[in-house]
């Protein structure tokens, strides 16, 4: 599908556009008001209709007053908003409260919409399946036309899912699993193809890399990718490295992107400054671009119309802001979204836990002692400070880091309520809570590991291989 021409004002981003539109109705309006003359009149008005024209084309809306275009709305992530004292853009997530972001007040910032009851319940209702722990719970707790792909699904129409991973090490941590854990259900439950991004590229541009280390922890990361279960045959891995020089598709794809979007947008979202290299200004075109499934020909047999739902934790949004602005102005569906929120590093939920900082992470490589030593020593607590005190006052769930872990990885919700009830009253004390946490995590990573291990190289190479999935289009 040839691109949609944006006229005089392609250099605009949809919500300057909104503006403009805005200004120029009241300029309508007070030209009419004031009686001028007709001509003058029509031209105000001729070129409102062209606003409004190019409003539509760039975002596949039309305007409508008082309602600006949301996914392209500015993001107040800085000091200088008294409300707001969260962080969270791609590279860092802060806050400096202990019970972590207040996620409600993301949502509206981000201008995503919340997962409620209704939406878990419709899911549950379409797939026959019980909703994951992670929707019950709200560690998935946001979305974008999450109800257009059941509408999809219920429709018998195609759609594919599409997560991702920047390889910054060889050792992924816990909190990376959650999206694939996630998208391994999803995969599960509507049976449809999965493409999974590692931006090596990324990580060489971001990093103190060279491109052989980012591409070799990408192939190590992949490991731990399969090692989460996914079909072979209705999944395709790959890495940027490799996979831009293989795809025409893909790097069509990238370029139409990159002509979308300005420098300007660019800074606004991502805050990239002069003096950072070219790389990086252009990367989020190679983010954006496996949102669109003709980046993928071997697998939708070159269509161009299926659209993509992406799970990831917020801190990717800013991404697929960018991507479902441009979608519209290049032919093609915006993407979707899952958000989940963030696994908190050990020191508290003020920040996520994080691959540079080993101490604020329990990695897939860690031993069972390792593991122990590292939630007896560094996870907080929000138990008090004397046994004597705990059993009468009782602790903290919203603050403890051992059950804000455990209310991930703790499937019963009976034994999560009974174990939240038992610190709450102060009846089990933190060192119990502890090891129930360290009981739940050493056999689950030690049976990642073990899956890990049965991967090999051949396997690695079949799931990078370009090729037609399971599925026919
Ligand atoms: P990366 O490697 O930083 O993270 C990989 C995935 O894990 C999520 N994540 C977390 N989730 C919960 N708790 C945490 N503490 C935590 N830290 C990271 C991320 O949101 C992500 O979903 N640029 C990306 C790679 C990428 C991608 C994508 C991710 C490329 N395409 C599409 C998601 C969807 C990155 O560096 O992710």
């Amino acid at each position: 599908m040839a691109d949609i021409p944006i006229g005089d004002f392609c250099s605009l981003n949809p919500l300057e556009l909104f503006q403009q539109v805005t200004a120029q109705g009241e300029k309508v309006r007070s030209l009419k008001a004031e009686k001028a003359a007709k001509g003058e009149i029509d031209a105000a008005v001729q070129l409102l209709l062209s606003l409004k024209l190019s409003y539509k084309t760039a975002t596949g809306e039309d305007y409508k007053a008082g309602s600006p275009p949301m996914d392209f709305a500015p993001i107040s992530n800085g000091p200088g908003d008294a409300e707001v004292d969260d962080f969270v853009d791609p590279w860092t997530v802060q806050t400096s409260n202990a019970k972590g972001v207040d996620y409600d007040k993301l949502i509206v910032r981000f201008g995503s919409s919340k997962i409620d009851k209704d939406l878990i319940n419709r899911i549950e209702r379409i797939t026959g399946q019980k909703p994951h722990h992670f929707l019950r719970r709200g560690i998935f707790f946001s979305h974008r036309d999450m109800n257009q792909i059941l509408d999809t699904y219920e429709n018998k129409k195609p759609f594919y899912l599409y997560t991702g991973r920047g390889p910054s090490s060889e050792a992924m941590h816990v909190g990376h699993l959650i999206p694939f854990i996630f998208t391994k259900w999803l995969q599960d439950v509507f049976n449809v193809p999965l493409v999974i991004q590692l931006t090596d590229d990324e990580k060489y541009l971001w990093k103190d890399l060279t491109i052989e280390k980012a591409y070799q922890y990408a192939i190590e990361n992949i490991k731990d990718v399969i090692a989460c279960g996914f079909d072979i045959n209705k999944t395709f891995i790959f890495s940027d490295l490799h996979y831009l020089g293989l795809s025409p598709g893909f790097y069509k794809n990238i370029v139409k992107v990159q002509k979308h979007v300005t420098f300007n947008q660019v800074k606004g979202i991502f805050g990239f400054t002069d003096s950072d290299c070219i790389g990086k200004i252009s990367f989020p075109a190679i983010q954006a671009a496996p949102s669109f499934s003709s980046s993928f020909p071997h697998i939708f047999n070159n269509r161009d119309d299926i659209q993509c739902l992406i799970p990831c934790a917020i801190d990717q949004d800013p991404y697929f802001r960018m991507t479902r602005d441009v979608a519209p102005r290049i032919g093609y569906p915006k993407p979707a979204l899952l958000h989940s929120v963030f696994f908190p590093a050990l020191q508290g939920a003020q920040t996520k836990m994080s691959a540079s900082d080993p101490n604020s992470s329990i990695f897939l490589t860690d031993t069972p002692k390792q593991i122990k030593t590292k939630i007896n020593k560094h996870a907080f607590s929000g138990g008090k400070d004397t046994i004597e005190e705990h059993r009468k006052y009782g602790g903290n769930c919203e603050v403890d880091v051992s059950y804000m872990y455990l209310s991930f990885f703790l499937e019963d919700d009976e034994k999560l309520e009974q174990i939240k009830q038992a610190y709450t009253s102060g009846a089990l004390l933190t060192g119990e809570l502890k090891k129930m946490l360290i009981e739940t995590l050493q056999p689950l990573i030690a049976a990642h590991q073990q899956r890990r291990k049965q991967i090999t190289d051949e396997m690695v190479k079949e799931f990078m291989t370009p090729r037609k999935l399971a599925f026919d289009f």
